[in-house]
């Protein structure tokens, strides 16, 4: 199997390698190469050369990423859809010679499909095993781990992904079950499956290692109108990242929080009860984030040295600057 950057790297090194290995080599200051032939600055084949090098560049912090994350467990909540699905994918796609996926959600057949889908573009280098979990059951998430097979039990990244928002409500009018499915779900289901996960990393040496991965959101920063529940918890998923990070800083366990800006995914039919028109609304005139935006930052975070946390990050599309801060092209 073959990652992103191998299949343009092997076409240019063709082309050019021989050339490039029998010139004298120069470092270019400034340059984002580490060296370049030095006949060859001054030569027709500088451009492709150069192109060459930086081709040579991405193929091996490719590679290296991949190596990384060689022969690890992973576990996806909020799998079925959105950027949950499309972490899924990166994920496979970064590291197909050795991996194993675990994807959770409640719509299990979804999941199926998805790997099976996985499994048809990577190969079985990647196993993956979809796994039917409501993270807002306290239960459910209690005999999650000891219900996986013994080979997908040793863990090291959880993507606390499942989340959604409900209504756009104001108080006094918010619908206490709208109130309690999004807690449940995007404060209590975070919480229950770190910890879940956490007994796990901390049995490993110095203090513990692995990955939490949370994705928070925008709202957790800039609370507006409409939101003021899901801003509530996202606020909460923020605050237990950093106090998280701190009572585990004598470990290796990494805590990472990925803030999205506006992505389009399911996200608003579910906040607006199933209305695809509503939904659309949201976005006209837009051009959002696509969840594999969001999906190649979460696969870069966890795929970095392990002396390195990506503790914080918020993207955005570039007509955003924040939740209701977003310019509009007239149509
Ligand atoms: N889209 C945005 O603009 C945006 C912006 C910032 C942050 N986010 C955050 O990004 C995350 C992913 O959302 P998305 O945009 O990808 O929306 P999405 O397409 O609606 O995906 C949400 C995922 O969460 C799962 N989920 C919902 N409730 C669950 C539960 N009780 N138990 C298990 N899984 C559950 C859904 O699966 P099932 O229905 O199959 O259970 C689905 O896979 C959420 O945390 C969201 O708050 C989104």
């Amino acid at each position: 199997m073959h990652n992103h950057y191998t299949g343009a790297f092997r076409t240019f090194a063709s082309i050019v390698n021989t050339r490039i290995t029998c010139l004298p080599q120069v470092h270019v200051a400034g340059s984002r190469f580490p060296t370049v032939p030095a006949a060859a600055v001054a030569s027709p084949l500088a451009p492709l050369i150069h192109r060459w090098h930086r081709i040579r560049t991405m193929a091996s912090s490719a590679a290296a990423a991949s190596k990384r994350l060689e022969g690890k467990t992973i576990v996806i909540t909020g799998a079925s859809s959105g950027i949950g699905r499309s972490t899924a994918f990166e994920f496979a796609r970064t590291a197909p010679q050795n991996l194993k996926l675990v994807l959770t959600a409640r719509r299990v057949d979804a999941l199926r499909q998805i790997a099976a889908d996985i499994t048809k573009e990577v190969g079985d280098g990647v196993k993956v095993l979809p796994v039917q979990l409501d993270v807002s059951n306290p239960e459910a998430v209690r005999g999650f781990v000891s219900g996986l097979p013994e080979e997908f039990r040793d863990i090291d990244v959880l993507v606390n992904n499942a989340g959604l928002v409900k209504g756009v409500a104001q108080a006094p009018n918010i619908a206490e079950e709208d109130m309690d499915v999004m807690f449940q779900t995007n404060v209590t289901g975070v919480i229950n499956m770190t910890q879940a996960v956490l007994a796990i990393f901390k049995q490993r040496p110095e203090g513990g290692a692995g990955d939490i991965i949370n994705v928070g959101s925008i709202a957790g920063r800039d609370p507006y109108a409409g939101g003021s529940i899901y801003c509530a918890t996202k606020a909460a998923v923020r605050s237990f990242s950093e106090s998280l990070r701190k009572e585990l800083i004598a470990t290796r366990i990494r805590v990472i929080e990925i803030d999205p800006g506006q992505v389009e995914t399911e996200f608003s039919v579910v906040r607006f009860y199933g209305d695809k028109s509503k939904a659309d609304a949201v976005y006209a005139g837009c051009e959002p984030l696509t969840p594999d935006d969001i999906a190649e930052v979460i696969v870069f975070a966890a795929s970095r040295r392990q002396n390195v946390v990506i503790a914080d990050t918020l993207i955005f599309p570039s007509h955003q600057a924040g939740a209701g801060v977003l310019h509009r092209k007239s149509t």
